[in-house]
């Protein structure tokens, strides 16, 4: 599915990844923990051609074809979806305008009828008011209304790779269940979907069972295990990965 080959990444003349290296297949969820400030947002936008991030040398593949060249359009339309860490606020478009342009982009011949079907259902698996999708993207949401919402569009979009970037920061103890169980109602939906969920808590990962836990420190995976690393750094911190070299226990 995903493959980063030796990723070195900057921001302003900044060295923030450093011999990134991950594979993801079909179907399989990864997290990606690792303290604040270490790269994990900068490899999402990077996966995502965020033009700010400037990629000096190596090399990402989806579904064994190159895209490491490729526009944020284009890389979208190959169904790879990215829910930002801090979504951004979009005056004057709606979510519902957003969403149809978005799907009229990818597929053709999708009908108004069905179209409103799909965001009106996720809206209620959401349990989000309707009237949200009505008004301008983000503006005016609390955190955990935004959230949800980036998951309103994760439903209708229909991507094959799926990356959260924390998106359990925010949400209220009840609308992180209903958002885990969104998602994992997802991938039972779309057995091929694979997920990299970028969190800094176990918690997220207690209802979204990860096949793969890494762990990141100064632009590169330090270490790789499974559920119980998760349990690990939240008992002992990252101290320890902080000058490892890099020790891959799976994969
Ligand atoms: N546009 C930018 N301009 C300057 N520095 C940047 C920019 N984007 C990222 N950085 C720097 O790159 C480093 C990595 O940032 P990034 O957001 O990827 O960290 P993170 O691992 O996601 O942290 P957190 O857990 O706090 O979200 C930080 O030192 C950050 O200040
Ligand atoms: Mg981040």
């Amino acid at each position: 599915m995903l493959e980063i080959k030796n990723l070195y990444v900057n921001v302003d003349d900044k060295q923030i990844l450093k011999d990134f290296n991950i594979k993801i297949n079909d179907g399989e969820v990864h997290a990606l923990m690792g303290p604040n400030g270490t790269g994990k947002s900068t490899l999402s936008k990077v996966i995502l051609a965020n033009k700010k991030y400037i990629i000096k040398s190596g090399n990402i593949y989806f579904n064994n074809e190159e895209i490491t060249n490729l526009s944020t359009d284009e890389i979208a339309n190959k169904g790879i979806f990215l829910s930002n860490q801090l979504p951004c606020e979009i005056d004057g478009v709606t979510t519902a305008d957003f969403l149809r342009t978005a799907v009229n982009a990818k597929e053709e011949n999708v009908s108004l009828y069905s179209f409103i079907k799909k965001i009106q259902d996720a809206t209620k698996d959401l349990k989000m008011d309707e009237s949200m999708i009505h008004r301008s993207i983000n503006k005016g949401f609390s955190g955990g209304e935004k959230k949800k919402n980036e998951i309103l569009q994760m439903k209708v979009l229909n991507p094959k790779f799926i990356i959260l970037d924390e998106i359990d920061s925010g949400l209220d103890v009840d609308s992180l269940k209903i958002v885990c169980e969104n998602i994992n109602n997802y991938l039972k939906e779309n057995k091929d979907a694979s997920v990299l969920i970028i969190t800094h808590y176990p918690r997220i990962l207690e209802y979204i069972k990860p096949d793969y836990v890494h762990v990141m420190n100064d632009g590169t995976i330090k270490k790789t295990g499974t559920y119980d690393l998760a349990l690990e750094i939240e008992k002992n911190g990252y101290e320890t990965y902080k000058n490892n070299s890099a020790s891959i226990v799976s994969e």
